[in-house]
Formats: C-alpha cells, structure tokens, sequence
C-alpha cells in the first residue's frame, strides 16, 4: 500500500527512523520489498533523477506499483531523491509520489527559500509533502569554517517557517558515498548531535533527514577488495548512530551506498568463483537475498523493524 511521507512520519517521530531506499532496477525493488516485509517494517522507496534516466522514469514507476500488487501487506512511500524544481514539478503531476525533495542547498538562503516555496505550494494542492535542504553535504571534514558547512540552527527555524516545507535535509556531519570521514587521532567520527538537539528544540515535533547514511561496513569493503575491488579508506556512519538520532527527531535515513557495495560485492566475488558462469540471474538471484539481509538489519538499527502492524493501525484510525 503506497502511503503518504506525512502518515509514516507522524508514526515515527522522535521513536525510530523509516529506511529510505533508493532503487534503480527490477533486482533493487524485489530485494528491497522482500527485505521490508521480512522484517516488517515500513520504508521509503526513493528515485533520484539519474535513476529516471538510467532507463525510463515510467519502468521504475511500474516496477513500484506491480510489486505493491505482488505484495499487498507492505505498507511504503515513493519519494523523489534530489530533486530539481523541474523534475519535481513533472513528479507532482504525474499523481504516483507520495512526496518529493527538492534540493536548492547550493543556492543562496533566500533563493532556497523562493525555490522551495513554489514547490511547496504546487506540492501541497496535490497532497505531496515537501523535504528540502539545508547545509551542505559534502566530501570529508565539512564542518571546517569556509569549507562545506553543517546546517545552522537558528537558520533552519527561519527556513521552514519562510518556505513552509514538511521535512527537512540538515547537514550533521554525514556525506554521500563511500567516503564520508577522514580519521584523525582524537576525532570522533559520527553525527554532530548538538546540532540535531539545537534544531529538535527550536522546531519540537518537525522531522529532520539525514543523507548520506551508508555505515559502509569495514567488512564488506574487505570482501569487495578481496575480490579484486580498490576501495581503500572507505567510511560511513556508526550504527550505534542511527537510534539515538531518531529519537532526537531525524525520521527519515538515506540509504543508497551500502546497498551499492552489496551489488559490487556479490558480483565481483561471484565471477571470481564462477569464472565459467555467464548467465545473469545467478548472480541477480544472489543479489537479490543479500540486499534483502542487508535491509532488514537497516531496519533492525533504525527501529522500523516490526513496526508493519503498528503503522497500518494508526494509519486505519486517522483515515
Ligand atoms: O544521494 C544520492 C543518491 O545516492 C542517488 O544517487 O543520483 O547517482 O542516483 P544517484
Ligand atoms: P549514501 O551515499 O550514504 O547511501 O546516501 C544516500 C542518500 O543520501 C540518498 O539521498
Ligand atoms: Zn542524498
């Protein structure tokens, strides 16, 4: 059942953080929906623009509504991943997403603020939400002065009040990829957390998002260069992160990367141990049980995990 962004985080808030998956192709939505069910919990499935032109918008918009027919009892949002004004206006139109984001972070405040207003506005007549950003996301040590910057609190209060948005992408310390934090003697890698409690108390109740969430896993990164991968210094988020982030109000966690890591893993150790095989499903088959694994120990670490029933209930109550 394809719910709003709105009905999920409303459950969620401040308790546990919903799963936002980003899909590309048939193998990524079978795992992806074998992955939420078996651990029960709800999720979002998001499509950034490089996946609507990976092959054609229309092919991931169907793959979307067969498997919600194939499996009824999931309950999950569809939601434009980095959206410009363009692509999210062309995605309210079309009445199949729950919610967009649009992505104006490198813009000034204000033009933030007038691009995500006009979204907002069109957004809202069709009861889409709307998450903007806020903060730059970046590569490693964002958070040196004059570098990439943390999102500023007092400034994100201003920002939603003036473009009146329904979630909002801060920057904590994460970044997207496979290389998010340098080490260095002394630091701690992780989230800024006074940063998410400074927003959390000027704007009580109003969902934060985190991107670039990928834990990258030390051994996953070690299978991959076993089998004849070169990805050297690779880092992502704590998962001891991820619970108490939610609980200070980030609903939403993105989550594209690892899933990444799980495909390059699986096909570079199976051709390694199948130098004969040719047959594409094999390794699909493969790949499709695995990042079922991975999402339900996502979830686990989230808190969404066993939440299905929990979620349908409220959902049946408010309508
Ligand atoms: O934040 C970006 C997501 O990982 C999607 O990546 O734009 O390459 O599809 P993409
Ligand atoms: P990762 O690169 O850490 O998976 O982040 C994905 C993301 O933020 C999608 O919007
Ligand atoms: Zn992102």
């Amino acid at each position: 059942m394809i719910v709003t962004t709105k009905q999920l985080f409303k459950v969620a808030y401040g308790r546990f953080a919903i799963g936002a998956y980003n899909i590309n192709n048939l193998e990524q939505a079978y795992g992806l929906f074998l992955g939420n069910l078996r651990s029960k919990a709800p999720f979002i499935i998001q499509i950034s623009k490089g996946a609507r032109k990976y092959t054609d918008k229309r092919f991931l918009e169907a793959i979307i509504r067969v498997a919600d027919g194939i499996f009824p009892e999931a309950i999950f949002a569809v939601h434009l991943d980095h959206g410009d004004e363009a692509t999210c206006y062309d995605c309210i139109d079309s009445g199949f997403y729950s919610s967009v984001m649009i992505d104006a972070s490198h813009e000034s405040f204000e033009k933030n603020v007038e691009i995500t207003r006009g979204v907002v506005e069109r957004a809202h007549a069709r009861g889409l939400s709307v998450e903007a950003e806020l903060g730059m996301l970046g590569g490693v040590e964002e958070d040196i002065v004059g570098h990439v910057c943390l999102t500023d609190p007092d400034e994100a209060k201003r920002f939603v009040e003036k473009s009146g948005c329904d979630s909002l992408a801060v920057a904590i310390g994460t970044s997207h990829g496979a290389y998010k934090f340098k080490a260095e003697p002394g630091k701690k890698l992780g989230l800024h957390f006074e940063v998410i409690e400074k927003i959390q108390q000027l704007l009580p109740g109003f969902p934060m998002v985190m991107h670039g969430s990928s834990s990258v896993p030390k051994a996953e990164i070690d299978r991959i260069n076993a089998a004849g991968g070169s990805m050297k210094d690779a880092s992502g988020v704590p998962e001891e992160d991820f619970l108490p982030a939610a609980k200070k109000g980030v609903c939403k966690v993105n989550i594209d990367t690892d899933g990444r890591l799980v495909w390059t893993r699986v096909h570079r150790e199976f051709f390694r141990d199948h130098p004969e095989k040719f047959d594409l499903r094999d390794p699909g088959k493969v790949f499709v049980e695995e990042y079922a694994k991975m999402l339900e120990h996502k979830n686990t670490i989230l808190g969404s995990a066993g939440r299905l029933d929990e979620v349908r209930g409220r959902i049946q109550v408010d309508q």
